[in-house]
């Protein structure tokens, strides 16, 4: 198994929330993990990606159980991106993840440059990162993320703080991920975030409810998510500012 999770059960307290989760991905692959607010997607993520430890079961990483050596090939994206930066500027938030593994300056250096390439915020590394829009935030989270040069890259509702000018900047660069050859995982509230997902896999009561191509998912209605009202409304509102960015031109 290239990545995946076996048997995969966590509690919090006497709480249940995931039960024998098995869920395999491919090197390369696109997916988008869905389900309802508490369905546990949040968890699941900072289980496979390392930041919890204590679960049942296995988290897989190239046909081992993830390790302390291993996890730096998994990233995680918070919701925030706020929750994630740590630099004066945007250089040093990038190379804080990379000081921490005792990385080589030149190679830093390198990695910083090719980091922020990725998500195009080249030209911006003297800047303050409180300086930045949302989605230059999410995309310098992004950047710290890729500059470990992870294979796997969880990213856990990356646009629900984003307008949909910054949502498409992040679109952008989660394609060239793609297209470079990571696997990605997305969970998402919001359908446009889901487009270019090759599968999709939902959670419901804490187990897989739904695991298979995105056009399978949409196509059957009963595993269709029971958005609340205001995701509902929020839909509406970025369907039209959308519209206008369209018409603006990108
Ligand atoms: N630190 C915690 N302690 C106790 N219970 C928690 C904790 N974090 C989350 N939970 C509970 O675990 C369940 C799953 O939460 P989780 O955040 O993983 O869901 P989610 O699918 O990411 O939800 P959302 O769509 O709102 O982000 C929820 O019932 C939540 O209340
Ligand atoms: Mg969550």
């Amino acid at each position: 198994m290239f990545f995946g999770c076996k048997n995969m059960g966590f509690s919090y307290g006497e709480n249940k929330i995931l039960k024998d989760i098995n869920i395999e991905f491919e090197k390369g692959e696109f997916t988008g993990l869905v389900g309802d607010n508490g369905s546990g997607k949040s968890t699941l993520m900072k289980i496979m990606s390392g930041i919890f430890t204590e679960y049942d079961g296995e988290v897989v990483f190239k046909e081992e159980s993830l390790n302390e050596d291993t996890k730096i090939k998994v990233g995680y994206i918070f919701q925030n991106p706020e929750n994630q930066i740590v630099g004066v500027t945007v250089e040093e938030d990038v190379a804080f993840g990379l000081e921490n593994i005792g990385t080589e300056r030149e190679e830093m250096l390198r990695r910083i440059k090719w980091a922020l390439e990725v998500v195009g915020l080249k030209g911006l590394e003297k800047s303050d990162p409180n300086s930045l829009s949302g989605g230059q935030k999410q995309r310098l989270a992004i950047a710290s993320i890729v500059a470990m040069d992870p294979e796997v890259i969880l990213m856990d509702e990356p646009t629900t703080m984003l307008d949909p000018v910054g949502r498409r900047e992040v679109y952008k660069v989660i394609k060239r991920l793609v297209n470079l050859g990571k696997t990605i995982i997305i969970a998402s509230h919001h359908s446009a975030d889901l487009e270019e997902v090759s599968r999709i896999v939902a959670l419901k009561d804490g187990k897989v409810h739904f695991d298979g191509k995105r056009d399978e998912f949409y196509k059957n209605h009963d595993f269709n998510i029971e958005y609340p009202i205001e995701f509902e409304i929020k839909k509406k509102i970025n369907k039209n500012y959308d519209e206008l960015v369209k018409y603006l031109g990108d």
